[in-house]
């Protein structure tokens, strides 16, 4: 019989809540988990029906191909809660399409619609109490896949397994971010995965990270590989430049993941009338732009980093700051976006998306 996921999802609650020991003003970024979890495998060929289950460990054989050739990738997205305690979702489709251009570069099977979107909604209605509601955080969203199926044959997988969980989190980062030109590596190539939520990507990106941290950066900003003379991303981020009065990002492409939140502030800077351009950046542009005193705000835009303005960077060994301004673009974009996200607001976009 075929499946069509629009039956109710089975629920098994947790016997007890672990939501007493959490400290729901001091939230760190995904370090604690909320009590359940959806769960779906594919096997025979279809997905199964999902399930909502307490959060747990998941076991593997050691042959599960997720181990041996990284079939993973994942999504990030949040769920927020207004005063009035109703609880909404941003842009959830747009992830669910992203989750399955991934799975399709990962030789991974796309997931239905209804599966990841009723899942979602039925698992975040179960742990609405466990979305923060004091500034700058909420609950974070983590659906992923990874490859089950056996053996050490370099072909892809036959079972995977699709799961969400949740983390009540607060920023990101603690404070504004010094970032590091990278001259040397890459995290993706033309034709390679850059554009996907490909778990390798992110293992990749960890060592040069290192070094940029080793040397009191906190994050990279990735360049082309061919010529390392282009900006393309801020180490989780999209990247965002305002030079004199126009506020500039990178075209996406195959090796830049194309963010929700940098196409909804492309949308909102469009509407506060603020001149967008969207090209490609020269590092040398940055640096002549940063001399001549033109180079007014960097930051970086993403699910998880919201907005995080930058307030340095280094290149070739010389460092470059950013002027402190006040009403900056990225703190002005920042708040229409967080308004509109958690109810501040209206929403022109049809972005928001009530849960409960
Ligand atoms: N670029 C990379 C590499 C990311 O990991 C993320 C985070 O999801 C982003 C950009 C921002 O994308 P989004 O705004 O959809 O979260
Ligand atoms: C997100 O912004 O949701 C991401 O997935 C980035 C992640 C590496 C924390």
């Amino acid at each position: 019989m075929a499946i069509n996921y629009t039956e109710d999802i089975q629920i098994e609650k947790s016997k007890t809540s672990k939501i007493a020991n959490v400290d729901f003003n001091n939230l760190a970024f995904g370090r604690v988990f909320s009590d359940h979890m959806l769960v779906c495998d594919f096997r025979n060929g279809e997905w199964q029906n999902p399930s909502i289950v307490p959060y747990q460990p998941v076991t593997l054989e050691p042959s599960a191909k997720i181990f041996h050739y990284g079939q993973s990738i994942f999504e990030g997205m949040k769920a927020y809660k207004d005063s009035d305690n109703n609880v909404f979702l941003f842009r959830p489709v747009d992830n669910f399409n992203r989750l399955n251009i991934s799975a399709k570069r990962l030789a991974m099977p796309e997931l239905p619609e209804a599966c990841f979107m009723n899942g979602l909604k039925e698992l975040i209605k179960l742990e609405k109490d466990w979305i923060p509601t004091s500034e700058g955080s909420s609950l974070y969203i983590r659906p992923f896949m990874f490859a089950t199926g056996q053996g050490f044959h370099a072909s892809p997988a036959n079972a995977y397994k699709f799961i969400i969980a949740c983390a009540p989190s607060g920023s990101y980062f603690s404070g504004k971010v010094k970032v590091l030109i990278e001259e040397k590596y890459s995290r993706s190539a033309n034709g390679g995965v850059g554009f996907a939520k490909a778990g390798g990507n992110y293992a990749g990106q960890f060592y040069p990270t290192q070094l940029a941290n080793n040397r009191g950066y906190q994050q990279v900003i990735w360049t082309d590989d061919n010529t390392h003379e282009y900006i393309e991303e801020a180490g989780a981020m999209n990247i965002f430049v305002r030079i004199n009065d126009t506020l500039l990002t990178v075209p996406t492409s195959d090796r830049i993941l194309d963010g929700i939140t940098r196409k909804s502030i492309l949308t909102i800077a469009e509407a506060e009338g603020i001149d967008v351009e969207v090209r490609k950046i020269k590092v040398a542009e940055l640096i002549e732009a940063s001399e001549n005193g033109s180079l007014k705000e960097l930051f970086g835009a993403g699910t998880a980093a919201v907005v995080s303005p930058i307030s340095g960077f280094g290149f070739k060994g010389k460092n470059y700051e950013l002027p402190e301004l006040e009403n900056t673009y990225g703190a002005l974009l920042k708040k229409r976006i967080t308004d509109i996200q958690t109810n501040k607001s209206d929403d022109p976009y049809g972005w928001r998306v009530k849960v409960c």
